[in-house]
């Protein structure tokens, strides 16, 4: 590992050095007025936006679970994504009543379906970096740093939540170990489902299509809020405009992105680029193969599982997506010229020699990080699956237990009961699990036997000590065998009946499990140090970087509220290749027409439907006359984004966003107006399939739309 960072950095020292800063922009609401909307092309106040005195814009925002939606009646109506209520609407169906096939719409509230989706509300936020940072200048033990910001915010929080009792409190770490805000959210527990599309029009193109650009699908749902028990009465919401845009205009969006790392350092992109991507990418395809083997064609398994496959999927392409972009372009390297630049200021400026170290540590910090992260993550995977993790899981806190006390021991133990009921429970009624769950076991058992580490070594190795796969999933087997726990039946009998006595049974995943624990615990407290150090460094390289670089910093994307500017705007992704910002009814058509792709099965009479309809010529393109499907745009939006409005120059909803395109994946790290594009649905074609595939008249009538 040592050789290619210090290849990089011979590398990036013969480049000539760029000083330009990509633009981006997820905006705080607290950095609006500074920006200049009106030469952009807003055609509305900031002030109707973001308005501390009044209701604005953000207001009909809210937060719907990991998702982003916004009102858009006076009586709690949300539009959202398709992908956002995927899980609840699968939750809901049955091979008898399959919602998730057929899409869901209630005429009339009492036929409507709740869900277990929270949506929040921002209602008012401040900034309490001084209290979070109080008295951690003297210490210079990174654990005991962490340690007392976060007891500090657990006060600070603790304080808040008295004084509002109907409300959500919440710090948020704005620059890490230098800016913390808290939130206060309005949270509602009562989600419904009022239309949901069909899940080949929701999810058309599937994941064939998915972080990829054109785009075919509609992917919206709405739903609605309710206080107690009556339909919530949100103090803004949207205007539709059925008009929706043309190429050019000027469009915003507000939204909850989730998270970024554009403020960390290179060694960061190299463990992401070296371990996390690639090797979860890689699990993720194995676990989606076994689980689709396994669920086969019985459409209850299907539908069990539909919701952790598209996730498994999302992740997977999506880290595929990363990792074509940090071989295509020249992010990691210039992250790396970008630091040594700043190390050459810090070296030429005598006052602020104090910094000079921060760059060898973090490098040492992350090399020794590097030594550990295969078989952390690993580790990690091994936990997160199955019987064997949970065995292993929670003989890890037998040692806890056994110090706790009374009071915390028998809450510990209906805790864990619960958690484990829950997990089983996915299982009830399913015989054959373990042809996927032993194939799992097998896989992280052979990664985990290619360990360069001798700790690991030494649990993972096949008797002979050879590391080939088939004597290591032969071990493997072995244990699975020898174990009672792989009955689930008995599983569940010794899990939930007795915890403690479970944790002492002399079974072989409790025996390996116990050697397991102690391997990782103490894995688990050197990387706690590590990251804790390398955190520690964070704020130091910030400072570094605002000296030699002037400026503001932009928070990464945290799950707060933020806003996005930009343009609806077609790119040249590839060789030889110009796409387009808007795609058409047509479009679906050849995808759908004489194609073997499941991902595109549209049934002949929706074919024959797509045909047919006469939309109302509100709904057409003014020039090509075609519904247009799906947008792009050149906006700033990562995950957690989905569901976003976007917004017109007079802040009317003309589209949903859903996705980036796969260039734009790595926008994570650097966003980059040549690659970087977001993608929605349009307008347009929301009020297209409302209208005349769910016939939802009622719903549209409410959102103030007559067509
Ligand atoms: N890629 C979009 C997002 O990140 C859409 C995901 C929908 N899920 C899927 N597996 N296709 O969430
Ligand atoms: N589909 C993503 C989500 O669920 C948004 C797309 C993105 O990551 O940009 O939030």
């Amino acid at each position: 590992m040592k050789n290619i960072t210090l290849t990089l950095l011979l590398l990036v020292i013969i480049f000539a050095f760029k000083s330009d800063r990509d633009e981006e922009g997820m905006f705080l609401m607290s950095h609006l007025s500074s920006l200049d909307l009106k030469k952009a092309g807003l055609e509305i106040d900031v002030d109707e936006i973001y308005n501390e005195e009044k209701p604005a814009l953000v207001n009909a925002l809210v937060r719907l679970g990991g998702c982003t939606g916004s009102f858009i009646s006076e009586s709690g109506l949300i539009i959202t994504n398709h992908h956002c209520v995927f899980s609840s609407v699968a939750g809901a169906s049955s091979s008898e009543n399959n919602y998730l096939e057929n899409g869901f719409y209630a005429a009339k509230k009492e036929q409507e379906i709740k869900t277990t989706l929270p949506v929040r509300i921002t209602q008012s936020y401040v900034d309490v970096s001084e209290i979070v940072l109080a008295d951690i200048s003297e210490t210079t033990d990174a654990l005991l740093k962490r340690d007392i910001i976060s007891d500090n915010i657990k006060a600070i929080v603790e304080k808040e939540q008295a004084k509002y009792p109907n409300l959500t409190v919440e710090v948020s770490e704005m620059l890490v170990g230098k800016s913390y805000t808290l939130f206060r959210y309005k949270t509602l527990n009562d989600v419904r489902l009022v239309y949901v599309p069909p899940k080949n029009i929701g999810k058309f193109g599937g994941e064939s299509d998915n972080w990829e650009w054109p785009r075919h699908n509609g992917d919206f749902s709405i739903v609605r809020a309710y206080e107690n028990n009556m339909p919530y009465q949100p103090e803004a919401h949207l205007e539709v405009n059925p008009n929706g845009t043309k190429e050019g205009d000027f469009t915003f969006i507000l939204g909850y992105p989730g998270t970024t790392y554009r403020n960390q350092t290179a060694e960061f992109l190299e463990y992401q680029n070296t371990f996390v991507l690639p090797i979860i990418a890689d699990w993720f395809d194995f676990r989606i193969a076994a689980i689709e083997e396994f669920a086969g064609a019985n459409v209850d398994l299907q539908l069990r599982y539909s919701g952790r496959l598209a996730s498994l999927n999302n992740t997977a392409k999506n880290f595929k997506g990363k990792m074509q972009g940090l071989r295509r372009t020249d992010v990691l390297v210039k992250t790396y010229q970008d630091q040594i630049k700043l190390a050459q200021y810090v070296a030429s400026n005598k006052e602020m020699s104090s910094y000079l170290p921060i760059f060898k540590q973090n490098n040492e910090l992350y090399m020794r990080k590097f030594e550990l992260s295969r078989d952390f993550i690993y580790l990690n995977q091994l936990y997160g699956n199955g019987i064997f993790g949970g065995a292993a899981y929670a003989a890890l806190y037998a040692s806890k237990i056994a110090e706790m006390s009374k009071e915390d021991k028998a809450s510990y133990l209906a805790e864990s009961k619960e958690q484990i009921e829950k997990d089983l429970s996915g299982y009830k009624g399913v015989s054959s699990i373990e042809s996927m769950e032993l194939k799992l076991f097998c896989e992280l058992y052979y990664q985990l036997g290619q360990s360069s580490l001798p700790q690991i070594n030494e649990i993972f190795n096949a008797e002979n000590g050879s590391i080939d796969k088939e004597s290591l999933y032969a071990a493997a087997r072995h244990i699975w065998y020898k174990s009672k726990l792989k009955n689930i039946e008995s599983a569940a009998e010794l899990m939930t009946k007795d915890l403690d006595k479970f944790l002492k049974t002399k079974d072989a995943f409790i025996t390996m499990g116990n050697k397991v624990n102690r391997v990782f615990s103490e894995m688990q407290v050197e990387m706690n140090v590590l990251n804790a150090e390398i955190d520690a460094l964070i704020p130091k390289f910030n400072d570094v970087e605002m000296a030699a670089n002037g400026g503001d910093f932009m928070p990464d994307a945290n799950g707060t509220l933020r806003f996005t500017y930009g343009y609806i705007k077609g790119y040249e992704p590839e060789d030889a290749i110009a796409l387009k910002p808007f795609t058409t009814i047509k479009g679906i058509l050849e995808k759908a027409e004489g194609t073997a792709n499941p991902d595109y099965f549209l049934q002949n009479e929706f074919i024959e439907k797509l045909k047919k309809i006469e939309p109302a010529d509100v709904l057409r393109h003014p020039t090509d006359k075609e519904v247009v499907v799906g947008m792009l745009y050149n906006m700033d939006t990562t995950g957690g984004n989905s569901g976003s409005p976007v917004m017109d120059s007079k802040g009317r909803l003309v589209g949903v966003n859903f996705d980036r395109a796969y260039t734009a994946t790595i926008n994570d790290y650097a966003w980059n107006e040549s690659y970087s594009r977001s993608i929605g649905v349009d307008i347009r074609y929301v009020l297209y399939v409302m209208k005349y595939f769910g016939e939802a008249d009622e719903v549209l009538a409410e959102m103030g739309v007559t067509l």
